[in-house]
């Protein structure tokens, strides 16, 4: 987490980037009539403000002064009238950015959860989860705030300032130019401080999140700091981040503190600038009091959003950073994804044949060199060999989850990648090393592979995996909740349910990776009795470390750093006497040793008759 926060805090300086921006506006372009009913409130309602504020210096010098009643009326009148229309304005922004905010939030999000369903293994092979979280839900966010309430408060602020100058440039041109130039300094000063105020809080809190830290670490290893004799290292160490720490927030407090009155002195440079000039103006006739009060709210009138602009500036910088860490997410090109033209069929039964497969999760690692195997059509073949020697690897291939980096994969003397992922997937029925469901109820999870699956079917296949039982011992039992993830499920019974879940979806190719390596022995050699007559003529991979289950393959390989070392039956492989006869009768003979062993201790503590 705290990788990630400073990740994020450092690219916050990275300059403005242009594209980037451009890019995050064209978010907007679906949903224009609502930006452009949005930008005409907004204007109306910076024109309608910026007039009721003349309208009161007409007030003052048409109606007020020579105490013309006929004129406040018609003024009163147009007041009341623009008051009406300003409020409708207002409500149509304010409604307007919450909707399109929404829109855009949803349009963003929905097109990454797309795009994270194509994206390959390989992708989250290199990328955090927590890093793709943080972009779907902090960062569309922030993408969502800056394109609604940032627009917003920057439109306003923009349409404010050009209808206070044009209106200024109306009453008096001279006196609009010498105020107009508060406006740059007024920005200035804003962007300036801002920046600052900023970096310094910033770096208190980073500063306190290494202290907090530092506490953790220390109060852990206390030990080893004291039986090491660190105590002053440790000490120093701590006294450099909280000096920082005071100094980062005593300078955040200093510039905190000479904001406000920095933006009231240039201010007041231009109300003094309007009583100097426009009082002296007044006594040669070309300025009015009411002239003089308008000016004096244009400029009031300014100094709010300036600030506002300020703010909204640095959060857009934000939301690039944001935008550009989302974009290179939607942008990854799934390394594995249909090939133009690439079929669709009906059916992937056939020969499965690895033809001088070279694969590689990492360059400098590969996994398989020249792999080649032959998959007769309807065969059932076991995969044996230690941990880490390529086992899954051969699978995720088969899958298509990854595809060859060398030579081809041909399903019915095809290379697979001509054809569809969808007719690929849609005929594998897996079950993964690590088991996954998704919330809701068993039932929903085991149809999860055949949607149309009646009720009875379901039963059927959860009898075969022999799942059933336990099912109906639950409360609900079809309808039990499994919990995100299946957390409510121990790992044997998540196995158990993707297994039945494969089963049910009668797919023509059946993988099993350790498909029932965490569930008990008795249970596992039950499922397998009626696993044997699913496997018949059907083509399956079965991966196992308990050799038992894999007796009655067609054809066992044993693997080895990627190389097959052994092929042939459990009994031609036994006579072999080689890699997967020492495997078995150490098997074998650990079985046997713990059972002869658990013997002799029953029969050691049975207490002796007569005693
Ligand atoms: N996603 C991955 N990214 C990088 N390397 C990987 C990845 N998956 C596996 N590997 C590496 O590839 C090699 C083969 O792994 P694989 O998962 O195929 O082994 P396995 O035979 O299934 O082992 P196990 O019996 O433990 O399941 C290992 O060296 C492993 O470290
Ligand atoms: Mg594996």
């Amino acid at each position: 987490m705290s990788e990630y926060s400073t990740f994020e805090e450092e690219e916050f300086y990275t300059s403005f980037d242009g594209r980037t921006f451009l890019r995050l506006l064209s978010l907007m372009k679906p949903h224009w009539p609502w930006v452009a009913g949005f930008l005409f409130c907004i204007t109306s309602v910076s024109f309608i403000e910026a007039y009721l504020t003349f309208l009161g210096a007409r007030l003052i010098d048409e109606a007020i002064i020579p105490g013309n009643l006929d004129a406040l009326r018609s003024i009163m009148i147009q007041w009341a009238v623009l008051i009406v229309l300003l409020s409708a304005g207002v409500f149509g922004f304010i409604y307007l950015t919450g909707i399109l905010g929404q829109r855009i939030r949803y349009d963003l999000r929905k097109r990454l959860f797309n795009h994270l369903q194509d994206l390959s293994f390989s992708y989250y092979d290199k990328t955090p989860v927590g890093w793709i979280m943080s972009r779907v839900t902090s960062d569309t966010m922030r993408m969502g705030n800056v394109l609604t309430w940032g627009l917003l408060d920057s439109t306003w602020g923009i349409m404010a300032i050009i209808s206070g100058v044009i209106f200024m440039l109306a009453i008096n041109w001279q006196l609009a130019l010498v105020v107009i130039l508060i406006v740059p300094l007024l920005w200035i000063v804003a962007t300036e401080f801002r920046k600052r105020i900023i970096k310094y809080f910033r770096l208190a809190r980073r500063t306190n999140s290494q202290i907090t830290a530092n506490y953790a670490e220390m109060i852990q290893g206390v030990r080893v700091i004291k039986a090491m004799a660190r105590e002053e290292k440790t000490l120093g160490e701590f006294g450099v981040l909280t000096s920082r720490m005071y100094d980062a927030s005593y300078r955040a407090a200093w510039w905190s503190a000479l904001f406000l009155p920095a933006v009231q002195l240039i201010t007041a440079f231009g109300i003094g600038a309007i009583a100097w000039y426009g009082g002296w103006q007044t006594t040669v006739g070309t300025m009015t009091i009411g002239g003089i009060q308008a000016f004096v709210g244009y400029v009031t009138m300014m100094m709010f959003p300036i600030q506002e602009m300020a703010r909204v500036y640095a959060e857009l910088q934000q939301a690039i950073a944001s935008a550009e860490r989302v974009f290179s997410l939607s942008d990854a090109v799934p390394d594995v994804q249909d090939r133009s033209g690439a079929a669709e069929v009906e059916s992937i039964a056939g020969e499965i044949v690895f033809e001088n497969v070279n694969f590689h999760y990492e360059p400098q690692k590969p996994v398989l060199k020249q792999f080649n195997l032959r998959v007769a059509p309807g065969e059932t073949l076991a995969i044996v060999g230690p941990t880490g020697a390529g086992k899954s690897t051969i699978i995720n291939l088969m899958c298509r989850f990854y595809e060859p980096t060398g030579g081809r994969i041909l399903i019915n003397g095809r290379d697979y990648t001509e054809i569809s992922l969808h007719s690929i997937h849609s005929q594998l029925g897996i079950v993964l090393q690590t088991p996954h469901l998704f919330s809701g109820t068993i039932r929903d999870n085991l149809r999860y592979g055949r949607m149309d699956a009646t009720n009875e079917e379901v039963i059927e296949a959860a009898k075969v995996t022999g799942v059933h039982v336990f099912i109906m011992a639950l409360e609900e039992d079809y309808d039990s909740q499994v919990g995100e993830g299946g957390v409510l499920l121990s790992t044997g019974q998540k196995q158990l349910i993707s297994l039945t879940r494969a089963v049910l979806a009668d797919p023509e190719i059946l993988i099993m990776d350790e498909a029932t390596s965490s569930v008990d022995t008795l249970t596992e050699s039950l499922i397998q009795r009626s696993m044997d007559t699913l496997m018949v003529d059907r083509t399956t991979f079965i991966i196992a470390h308990r050799l038992s289950t894999i007796k009655k393959a067609d054809r066992i390989i044993v693997l080895n750093a990627g190389e097959i070392e052994e092929m042939g039956t459990h009994r031609e492989l036994l006579k072999l006497k080689g890699h997967y006869y020492s495997l078995y009768t150490k098997q074998f003979r650990s079985e046997a040793a713990a059972r002869e062993s658990a013997a002799a201790e029953v029969s050691t503590q049975q207490p002796v008759p007569g005693r």
